[in-house]
C-alpha cells in the first residue's frame, strides 16, 4: 500500500567527514527534496502514528518542524511548536538538558497542550536522544498525554532510544 518494496535509505546520501572528520553524515535533504521520496516518507511516517490517535502533533525546533507539518495535514492534527528560547510570545514553561558541552532548553506556550491530550512528538533525527527526552518531559510539565514518538531517522549504536520512554517509530535506522 505504501510501496513496500521501495527501499527509501536509497535517497538518503551519506557524506563523510561531515560536521567533522570520522563523522558519517547521513542527509536527510537528499531524500526531502524528491517529491516522490517525500510523499512516500510522511505517508509511511502517518501511517505508523494513526495507530496512537494523536490529538496533537509537537514539532521539536527546528528540523522536527519539516516532519510535523505533512503528518499534522495527513493524520488531522494541529501542531504545537518546541522552540529554542526567545522564539514564542507570551507565557511559556521551559526544559533545560544537558549537550555533550554545555545545555540547551526548549519552550512551550503556557495553554498550548490541553490536560492529559494525546500528543505526538516529532523530529528529524533520534541519536543520543537528548532532544527527545528532553522534548518528552517538557509535554509533560504542560499537561501532555506523550503516546509515541516519531522521526525520520534513528542512529542506534547511540541507543538514544533508551532515554525514551515512550514507544518510538523511526523511518529509518541505521547502526554505524
Ligand atoms: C539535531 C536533530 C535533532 C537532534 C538529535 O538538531 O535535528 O533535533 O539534533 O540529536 P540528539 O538525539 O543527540 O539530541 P540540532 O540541535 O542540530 O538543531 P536543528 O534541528 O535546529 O538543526
Ligand atoms: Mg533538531
Amino acid at each position: 500500500r505504501f510501496m513496500n518494496d521501495i527501499d527509501l535509505k536509497q535517497y538518503i546520501a551519506s557524506i563523510p567527514d561531515f560536521p567533522k572528520p570520522g563523522i558519517l553524515f547521513y542527509d536527510i535533504g537528499s531524500l526531502m527534496r524528491n517529491a516522490d521520496a517525500w510523499q512516500l516518507a510522511t505517508a509511511r511516517m502517518a501511517h505508523a502514528v494513526g495507530p496512537w490517535q494523536p490529538e496533537q502533533l509537537a514539532a521539536i525546533e527546528s528540523r522536527g518542524f519539516l516532519t510535523a507539518a505533512p503528518l499534522a495535514t495527513r493524520l488531522g492534527t494541529g501542531i504545537v511548536m518546541l522552540r529554542k528560547p526567545g522564539k514564542l510570545p507570551g507565557e511559556t514553561i521551559s526544559h533545560s538538558y544537558d549537550l555533550e558541552y554545555g545545555s540547551d532548553t526548549l519552550h512551550i506556550q503556557a495553554g498550548a497542550i490541553k490536560p492529559g491530550q494525546r500528543v505526538v512528538v516529532t523530529d528529524d533525527m533520534l541519536a543520543t536522544g537528548g532532544t527527545l527526552a528532553a522534548s518528552i518531559a517538557l509535554l509533560r510539565k504542560a499537561g501532555a498525554n506523550v503516546v509515541g514518538a516519531s522521526v525520520m531517522m534513528e542512529l542506534t549504536a547511540l541507543r538514544g532510544r533508551e532515554k525514551i520512554d515512550v514507544p518510538v517509530h523511526a523511518l529509518l535506522s541505521y547502526d554505524d
